[in-house]
């Protein structure tokens, strides 16, 4: 079974005709809403990679696109004693790096930026970024509205939270505060007791309310259009479950390998880096039931409904549920690559699994006996981002003794990377006076009519926290839930003496290990 796209040799591809939206809105109107408050946004961690390759990039094209509130601060807290004017030129060199520099607008924009030294530990630093940080809202008018992105390792989040606390910024509408809050990167905790120890950290100053827990996932125009295509069309729905759905393939491959992060990857592996994450919140878009309303908690109730149901593995057996691989040397892109043992910082006995296909099922009334496939690499082949849809094949085929004994089934694609279209896939007759059947595809790419700026992930998920809107956010419930389900997995992957046993090696450029032929049968 081959559970990536449907071979294009085999397929011709026509084109479905999309007409404008008529929704009463021109799509420039549906690119950037309305800006909220004035804020200031607080960077903690300003002269990190994050930072100038993410967020200030981001944070610039909103500007540009007019979408940052009026007034607006952006404050760069740092350890680096850096002055204003060295901030400035550092975030001017990171969004030439970027490639969203824009010459004209850049003075009015770097008003807007300042900088200030502090030490993570220290609580006379963040007593002094309180002061400083009420001088600039009277200055600038900004209401003591804040946001504090904690671009910062994760194990400095829980003191670095708490010291914003005790500083007395946490408090929403009092002590000339507006409202506060925090953005907290993944990882959330490493297993189920360490993320409920870092939510019961982070809730001593905050609460559920004030912490946006970021997913970019989540903030991809094509991940946030499954609920539209599901919800907004009573085509699919119907047939959206066990009576006519054979499988679902989710996928998140990659040709990167683990670049300079192996400080990081070798205590996460790709279970913690994609599943408990990115991989999840898929499965749970695809999986869920219609929410009542669209808004932050109706949706996260319905996403976890489905995480309540995933049916737990047998940690004994785990190989009927799991391939883990690893990556040896191989060739990417016509490039030789080392292998991920050899990467500088992987220990040369590593077991950290760079590869997992997983066959998950849900035990609810719409999915029970229907697999998932979550399948997540790194060093594959190609980059692909999808989720498939398998349906079952005809019931019954009249065409058995004149066509062929099996009539491959419909199947529909949701690609979120390299391209964003949703693919159907039907037979037809070809053409011509003998009867044949012939798959084709009938493919709507998602930026079609659209000519409005393509707004990152990013960018999208800091407009959100602007507006307060916690729907593209991790809600703890859904954290906790899903590392209840992975928790056991990693325990009995991390600990046994097998563990060698687990993991399967393969070439890098290559489709993953040879085993994970065994569960897709
Ligand atoms: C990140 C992971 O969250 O997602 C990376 O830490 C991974 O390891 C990345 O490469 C993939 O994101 P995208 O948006 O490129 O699919």
């Amino acid at each position: 079974m081959n559970i990536k796209s449907i071979d294009s040799n085999t397929v011709e591809n026509a084109m479905a005709s999309v007409r404008a939206p008529d929704m009463g809105l021109a799509p420039q109107e549906c690119v950037m809403p309305e800006p909220g408050d004035p804020c200031t946004i607080v960077i903690m961690g300003a002269t990190g990679d994050l930072t100038s390759r993410k967020l200030m990039p981001q944070l610039f094209n909103l500007y540009l696109n007019a979408g940052l509130p009026e007034p607006f601060l952006i404050v760069g807290i740092g350890r680096q004693t850096f002055g204003e004017q060295e901030f400035r030129a550092h975030t001017q060199a990171a969004l030439n790096k970027a490639g969203v520099y824009d010459e004209s607008r850049w003075p009015d924009f770097a008003k807007a930026l300042h900088y200030r030294a502090a030490d993570f530990a220290d609580p006379e630093s963040f007593s002094q970024m309180a002061r400083a940080l009420r001088d600039l809202d009277q200055q600038f008018h900004t209401q003591g509205n804040r946001i504090f992105y904690m671009a910062l390792p994760p194990s400095i989040y829980k003191s670095a939270a708490h010291l914003i606390g005790q500083a007395g910024l946490a408090d929403e509408h009092q002590n000339g505060n507006g409202w506060s809050r925090i953005v907290v990167e993944k990882p959330f905790g490493t297993n189920l007791k360490t993320a409920i120890d870092l939510d019961q950290s982070l809730s001593r100053d905050f609460t559920e309310h004030q912490i946006f827990r970021i997913d970019h996932y989540l903030a991809k125009e094509t991940v946030q259009n499954v609920l539209m295509l599901r919800f907004a069309n009573s085509l699919f729905e119907p047939i959206w479950n066990r009576r006519y759905v054979d499988y679902v393939a989710i996928t998140a491959i990659e040709e990167l390998g683990v670049e300079h992060r192996a400080g990081y990857y070798e205590q996460s592996g790709v279970l913690r880096d994609m599943f408990q994450n990115h991989m999840m919140q898929l499965l749970a878009l695809t999986a869920m039931e219609p929410p009542s309303r669209f808004e932050a908690d109706p949706v996260r109730d319905e996403k976890v409904k489905v995480f309540r149901s995933l049916r737990p593995f047998q940690v004994g057996n785990l190989a009927q549920n799991l391939v883990l691989g690893q990556y040896a040397a191989g060739t990417v892109n016509g490039e030789a690559v080392r292998a991920y043992r050899d990467e500088p910082g992987v220990a040369a006995d590593s077991l950290t699994p760079t590869f997992a296909l997983m066959k998950v099922y849900l035990d609810n009334w719409r999915w029970q006996g229907v697999p998932f496939y979550l399948m997540s690499g790194k060093r594959l082949d190609q980059k692909l981002t999808e989720i498939a849809i398998q349906f079952k094949s005809v019931p019954h085929s009249m065409f058995r003794h004149t066509l062929a004994e099996t009539i491959p089934a419909n199947r529909l694609i949701l690609g979120i990377y390299p391209e964003e279209k949703i693919t159907l896939t039907f037979q037809t007759k070809n053409p011509g006076a003998t009867v044949c059947l012939r798959t084709v595809t009938m493919d709507f790419h998602y930026q079609q009519n659209s000519s409005g700026p393509v707004l990152d992930a990013y960018g999208r998920a800091l407009i959100d926290c602007m507006l307060g809107d916690q729907m593209l956010f991790w809600r703890q419930d859904g954290v906790e839930l899903c590392w209840k389900f992975l928790t056991p997995i990693l325990d009995r992957c991390e600990d046994c003496d097998d563990q060698e046993e687990l993991l399967h090696f393969y070439e890098a450029g290559s489709e993953g290990p040879k085993a994970i032929e065994s569960l897709l049968q």
